[in-house]
């Protein structure tokens, strides 16, 4: 991929060498912010962090890898104040805060709002999850966190756990998995929320092992990385939340029956799927390098698309 200029809608754009593109720009931003180091690579540029629906990481980690290479922020959080209040269109708002920046991170709930808003766009946008169908740069930093802690992707076991009809992180996740060799992924998830069809024809087509199972003890043991999701609370009926949101908890006895070199992730926030006691479990990375990884993968994706 030519990532300059170019909009990041969806992780179907990435090949291999894309991604270790993205990883060694990683691995040197974050040595560098090891080392104390300021950087100025995008001085004098302006990111859009335009939100639509709520967010703690994904928002403030943009904004931080804007700042931390030298650039400038518009940060729109919630559209109560701005003119998508008084009914303005994605079209036109987008419109609008492209003539201010040069780049535009947006989170819609609206599933392909991403790739709706790059049409009217003038300047690339970055796709910060949209709805229940992608979200391509949590993927991006939590294969990169896969890579940093296990030294490898191709030949692991992967469970994703919890909401996977709905969890946008687990899709885009699987599908840049299926890049790898020998990959087994386990979907522990309830009856009512499936992994979509499409994705799953998908990975079988690529080789990847598919396995539904219905409970975390079936596959705890054997899993190099468990994913947990929470519950979609906000995307189902009251009725049917409360009907699953018990079925999948890990706490500190099940995460302790894990390998040892194993790894706990979340792309958070977390809800009651996790319990605290695991926190501290040397497995859990949510925390710690999944949430650092967040912000250097951006700061790699901001200057791989702003400059040449
Ligand atoms: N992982 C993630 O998207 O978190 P936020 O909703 O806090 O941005």
């Amino acid at each position: 991929m030519n990532f300059f200029h170019t909009s990041i809608i969806s992780v179907d754009q990435f090949s291999k060498t894309d991604i270790r593109k993205v990883f060694e720009l990683a691995d040197y931003y974050r040595k560098n912010l090891d080392d104390g180091k300021v950087l100025t690579d995008l001085k004098g540029k302006v990111l859009t962090a335009l939100f639509y629906e709520p967010s703690s990481r994904t928002f403030a980690s943009h904004i931080a890898a804007m700042q931390r290479l030298g650039g400038s922020i518009i940060p729109i959080q919630g559209v109560t104040f701005s003119s998508v209040a008084k009914g303005e269109t994605l079209e036109d708002t987008v419109r609008a805060f492209a003539s201010y920046s040069d780049v535009i991170a947006l989170r819609h709930p609206q599933e392909g709002a991403s790739r709706i808003a790059a049409e009217y766009s003038t300047v690339p946008i970055i796709n910060a999850g949209d709805g229940t169908g992608e979200h391509p740069t949590q993927a991006l930093l939590d294969l990169y966190t896969i890579q940093s802690k296990l030294g490898r992707i191709d030949s692991l076991s992967v469970a994703m756990v919890g909401d996977l009809k709905y969890g946008r992180t687990v899709h885009s996740l699987s599908k840049l998995l299926s890049l790898y060799k020998k990959i087994t992924l386990y979907f522990v998830c309830p009856k009512t929320s499936p992994m979509p069809k499409p994705i799953i024809s998908l990975l079988t087509k690529r080789g990847v092992q598919i396995k539904t199972v219905r409970s975390i003890n079936e596959i705890i043991s054997i899993v190099d990385v468990l994913y947990m999701t929470r519950i979609q609370k906000e995307r189902m009926d009251e009725k049917l939340y409360n009907s699953i949101k018990n079925m999948f908890i890990l706490n500190a006895d099940l995460a302790n029956k894990m390998k040892k070199n194993a790894i706990i992730m979340h792309p958070l926030p977390r809800i009651i799927e996790i319990t605290k006691d695991v926190d501290e479990n040397p497995r859990a990375v949510y925390f710690t390098d999944q949430m650092r990884n967040g912000m250097v993968i951006r700061m790699a994706l901001l200057k791989l698309i702003l400059n040449k």
